[in-house]
């Protein structure tokens, strides 16, 4: 997207060059040079098994390589024979005999059956802790609410996550690079930012918030130089006083605010810029009294750094803004844009301190305020992004980038929908329109969103059919077909928002798409099942290759999510299937014949 990058603006009258070349130098070399790269893991693998062959056949591998278990052995196996275990006859390892048993090291069994396992000790006392699987299985404890909780989003932080390259200044919500270093604004990712500050606004305790300036009560003490002007003044179109500042022409000083605050890094307020001002905040790192500048500039760029100051372009609109900005992702999204080692930069919010707020240029603001967290406000930033970015015509939040699933499936292009995608900002967008008390520019964005739902992934929409028969909803439209299980859910989960939600007469085109939809899934969720896991999708059915097993956190997303419909959806199938996914985490198999 290229409105994401190459733009300058200006803080103090200096020029703000983005001189970082997009994408890195890394990807590009990762995206042309793929097979190279390939073929040079597949030679690490032959070459790290040839030297284990050979290692192994002169000395024991365990007893090198884990010295826990060494000193195990000495302790408690005393007595212990070294023996040697050959494995399928391909290649020997060493292990231990005392009388009839054998003892093998665990970091072979960790490798050989993907099991989990460490030291712990409780009360002085040190054993060894085994675990099949290593995800979380959240048992719903209520019915589910489409006004409530989105599943167990509460604890997701999308924006920490590393593949979020930033918030927009402009937009409010994440930057994906997922699937393009350079970034770009991916459906289900906002949705799910959006929807994780809904279930952390239901869930977690009362913010703290202190209101800095505000033009009524509170006023701030800003020191202005002799070359700048602060007013407060009555604005007659909004009907509150707000604080309107001008610094001189050069620019040289700014409009201060010093501060020493600690702990909420959430900083909102409503403001207009001209061209060329900006709003920076100063943080102290409390123990290295390192400084650093978050500079908010009227620019369309994205982010960028020069020593230690982090640029975001808020956008040049001559219009009121409301701005709600995390500024300990800021910093830290901004701090680590370069590198590539994104914890190395993470510095813990009992560390900082606000010292200075500084605006330059000309401008005016109202509502200035400090709080622990603004989930509503997240929450309605990415709400009133989908409403601005659908496809009026086709209902569909476009995915700019292209999407390679696997080998055997053909390439999605960019502009494709995804169920997933789709069903996301629905739930997104059900909630705002319950929140807001009836806003209907969400109810309306949210149904026009449907229209995917029933347009073949051929033709532009989200829709395969499975042996001519069965519906279901692509989180990859793919040719041929893929069946998501888990995109498959959330889009089903997001019709049953809307179906809910909806005012009567409004809800049947959700409730249809719905109905058959899990129709569907009642026939099709035993081709998942593999007998100790799951598969992530059909492609052992729809391209003959080996089943795409779902790793450990995919299955307990399916899971939940049966979880979750058995709480709205009588069919026994659903938590029959549940309980029996759940002993898959601790080992349990299907029987054989
Ligand atoms: C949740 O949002 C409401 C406004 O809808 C607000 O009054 C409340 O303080 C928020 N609580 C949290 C924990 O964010
Ligand atoms: C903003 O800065 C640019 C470059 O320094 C200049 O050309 C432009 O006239 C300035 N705009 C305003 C409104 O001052
Ligand atoms: C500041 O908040 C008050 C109260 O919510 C509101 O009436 C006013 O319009 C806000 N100021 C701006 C500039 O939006």
């Amino acid at each position: 997207m290229s409105n994401l990058q190459n733009n300058v603006g200006t803080v103090g009258g200096q020029k703000i060059y983005h001189s970082i070349k997009d994408p890195p130098l890394f990807f590009v070399m990762m995206r042309f040079n793929v097979k190279v790269v390939l073929l040079f893991i597949l030679l690490i693998g032959i070459f790290s098994l040839l030297l284990l062959y050979s290692y192994c056949g002169v000395e024991s591998y365990a007893y090198r390589s884990n010295s826990k278990y060494l000193s195990l052995s000495r302790l408690d196996m005393q007595g212990a024979e070294e023996i040697e275990c050959d494995i399928n006859g391909e290649y020997v390892i060493g292990c231990r005999k005392e009388g009839d048993e054998v003892y093998l090291p665990f970091s072979f069994l960790h490798k050989y059956f993907e099991i989990y396992g460490k030291l712990a000790t409780y009360d002085g006392l040190e054993r060894f802790e085994w675990s099949h699987s290593y995800s979380k299985v959240y048992h719903p404890k209520q019915e589910y609410d489409p006004k409530g909780v989105f599943m167990y989003f509460e604890n997701y932080n999308v924006e920490v996550r590393e593949r979020v390259k930033c918030v927009s200044g402009v937009e409010g919500v994440p930057v994906s690079t997922q699937w393009e270093s350079s970034g770009y604004y991916y459906p289900t990712q906002i949705a799910q930012f959006g929807l994780s500050h809904y279930s952390k606004n239901l869930t977690e305790p009362e913010p703290r918030k202190k209101v800095i300036e505000d033009a009524e009560k509170e006023y701030a003490k800003w020191f202005v130089p002799t070359t700048a002007s602060v007013q407060r003044l009555f604005d007659k179109e909004l009907s509150s006083r707000i604080l309107k500042f001008r610094t001189s022409d050069n620019y040289r000083e700014g409009v201060k605010l010093k501060m020493d605050h600690v702990l909420d890094f959430v900083i909102s307020l409503n403001l207009i810029l001209s061209d060329n001002s900006s709003l920076s905040v100063t943080l102290q790192n409390r123990e290295t009294k390192d400084i650093y500048n978050l500079h908010y500039i009227t620019s369309s760029l994205l982010i960028t750094l020069q020593d230690n100051n982090v640029y975001y372009g808020i956008g040049s609109s001559d219009e009121w803004k409301k701005m709600t900005r995390d500024l300990i992702i800021d910093l830290q999204k901004g701090l680590s844009y370069l590198d590539k080692d994104k914890s190395k930069h993470k510095i813990p919010r009992s560390k900082l301190k606000i010292v200075q707020i500084v605006l330059q240029g000309s401008g005016a603001l109202d509502n200035l305020t400090l709080s622990s967290s603004e989930h509503i406000q997240q929450f309605y930033d990415a709400a009133e992004w989908f409403v601005r970015n659908q496809d009026g015509k086709t209902g569909g939040w476009e995915i700019p980038v292209k999407r390679k699933l696997a080998a055997g499936f053909r390439d999605l292009q960019p502009g494709w929908y995804s169920s997933m995608g789709q069903g996301h900002a629905i739930s997104l967008l059900a909630r705002a329109y319950h929140h807001s008390g009836g806003d209907t520019r969400y109810l309306n964005a949210a149904l026009n969103g449907l229209k995917p739902f029933r347009v073949p992934s051929s033709k532009g929409g989200v829709l395969a059919t499975f042996l001519n028969k069965y519906h279901w909803y692509e989180e990859y439209p793919t040719k041929p077909a893929s069946f998501v299980l888990n995109g498959f859910i959330y889009a089903l989960l997001g019709l049953y928002d809307l179906k809910v939600i909806a005012p009567p007469g409004e809800a049947d085109e959700a409730e249809f798409l719905f109905n058959d939809g899990m129709d569907s899934l009642r026939n099709m969720l035993p081709l998942f099942d593999m007998g100790s896991v799951t598969s992530y999708d059909l492609r052992h059915f729809t391209i003959h290759t080996a089943p795409n097993l779902a790793r450990w956190d995919y299955h307990a997303t399916h899971v939940n999510q049966l979880l979750l419909l058995h709480t709205i959806d009588s069919d026994p199938l659903f938590a029959q299937t549940a309980e029996r996914w759940i002993g898959y985490m601790s080992g349990k198999r299907s029987a054989h014949n």
